[in-house]
């Protein structure tokens, strides 16, 4: 398939419903890799037919833009502080083992009338100041979260508070631990494809929520938290999303999961199970050692690829910059790609494994801090539920 091309046209009754008509030619051509991302997809469209559209829904004529680069980071953290000394006083730990076996120190907690929402909206809202994009210029909301304040989705909510104009759409994505890369890469295929100018990318989780704080075993490891990054179309030129590689493996599902919970709702003793009645999530169940095996196994690969897609090598890394699981896991697969351990971002002493958030937290810390700086190269990797495990090599912008 290296050299196949194709072209995607529209039929008239197809033009007719839309409001943007594309132009869109999708080139699988021999491209230098480097370029491979930004040449695969070329294309252009301009708004037309907007006197059928009311003033709210108008858009101006635009370009599609062929590359997309990361402007602004936020995040945003709960004010409540567990320290392993406190989990100690609940569980049978210590602060020893837990720094020991995973390099954790504290994580914060939503307590009281605090929702996960609000740290997303906090976080989202310093992402575009650092931007300097105005909430009625975004024109797509992805919130990258396995908790939701709502079963139905919180992006709306999110894209409410903002005060985007315009009804911009906005969703969630629900991928655990690897939901932020999978919402950069998602980001990306709008920008490139779609005609989008600024998407928002949040990943924000409130796994508080679901641990069983009687387990030792993984009440320790998790904290609530939400970052963001603001992704914004640009010219081939300054294209900051490299190449990336991502997978799910639902055979896996049994290592780690937080199911619906097996009640009456199924039917218990015989009984039907209608009407269904209320239904609820169970805590969080983990394998750490088999979840453990396969982070160090798939991520080093999963970055190789990435890497390959981009027409890069390990040494065109300025930064390694992993899901914050457990530093044994950082250290693991850093020695694997041979990158020194001053190369490999790490916040999760403060903050523990806080999902989706972890990645836009981590970077937004590394920007504000002065440690990433604008042009240099991010190998980023997620891991977690599903499973599922991605990994983008990315640019600051
Ligand atoms: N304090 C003290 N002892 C403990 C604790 C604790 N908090 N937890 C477990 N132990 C004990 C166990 O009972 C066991 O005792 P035993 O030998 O007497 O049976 C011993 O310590 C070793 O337990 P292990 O589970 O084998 O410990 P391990 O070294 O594997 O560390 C950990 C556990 C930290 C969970 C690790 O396996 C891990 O980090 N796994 C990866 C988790 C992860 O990365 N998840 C990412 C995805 S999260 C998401 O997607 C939502």
């Amino acid at each position: 398939m290296a050299n196949a091309s194709w072209v995607f046209t529209p039929t008239v009754p197809q033009l007719n419903k839309m409001k943007i008509f594309p132009s869109i030619a999708i080139v699988r051509s021999r491209v230098h890799p480097s370029n491979r991302i930004s040449k695969r997809v070329s294309c252009a469209s301009t708004v037309q037919g907007v006197e059928q559209l009311s003033p709210s829904e108008s858009k101006p004529n635009r370009l599609v833009g062929k590359g997309c680069k990361l402007v602004g980071c936020g995040s945003a953290v709960p004010s409540f502080e567990v320290s392993n000394d406190d989990l100690s006083k609940i569980v049978d730990t210590s602060d020893e083992w837990i720094s020991v076996r995973t390099g954790i120190r504290n994580r914060r907690v939503l307590t009281g009338k605090d929702r996960m929402t609000g740290l997303a909206v906090e976080a989202a809202q310093k992402a575009l100041e650092m931007a300097e994009v105005d909430p009625d210029e975004v024109d797509l909301v992805l919130l990258c979260t396995s908790t939701p304040d709502d079963l139905f989705g919180s992006a709306p909510q999110i894209q409410a508070a903002l005060g985007c104009k315009g009804n911009p759409l906005a969703f969630d994505i629900t991928a655990a631990c690897s939901g932020f890369v999978l919402g950069l890469v998602s980001a990306s295929c709008y920008i490139r494809g779609g005609g989008f100018k600024n998407v928002l990318v949040i990943g924000a989780d409130a796994l508080s929520r679901y641990v069983d704080w009687t387990d030792r075993g993984t009440c320790i490891l998790f904290g609530d938290a939400a970052g963001a990054v603001v992704v914004q179309a640009c010219e081939n030129e300054e294209d900051g999303l490299f190449g990336f590689d991502l997978h799910s493996d639902g055979e896996g599902y049994r290592h780690l999961h937080t199911g619906i919970k097996e009640n009456e709702a199924f039917g218990t003793n015989g009984s039907v199970g209608f009407p269904p009645k209320g239904s609820s999530y169970s805590f969080i169940h983990m394998n750490g050692k088999e979840v453990f095996r396969f982070a160090c196994r798939v991520v080093p690969q999963s970055i190789e690829i990435a890497l390959e897609n981009a027409g890069m090598t390990r040494s065109s890394i300025d930064w390694l910059l992993l899901h914050q699981a457990n530093q044994r896991i950082l250290d693991a697969v850093a020695t694997r790609l041979e990158i020194p351990a001053d190369r490999v971002i790490s916040n999760l002493a403060n903050y523990g494994n806080t999902s989706a958030a972890s990645i836009p937290l981590a970077l937004d810390e590394a920007v504000r801090s002065g440690k990433v700086k604008p042009g240099q190269t991010i190998a980023t990797s997620g891991f977690g539920a599903g499973l599922t495990w991605g990994s983008a090599i990315i640019k600051w912008n």
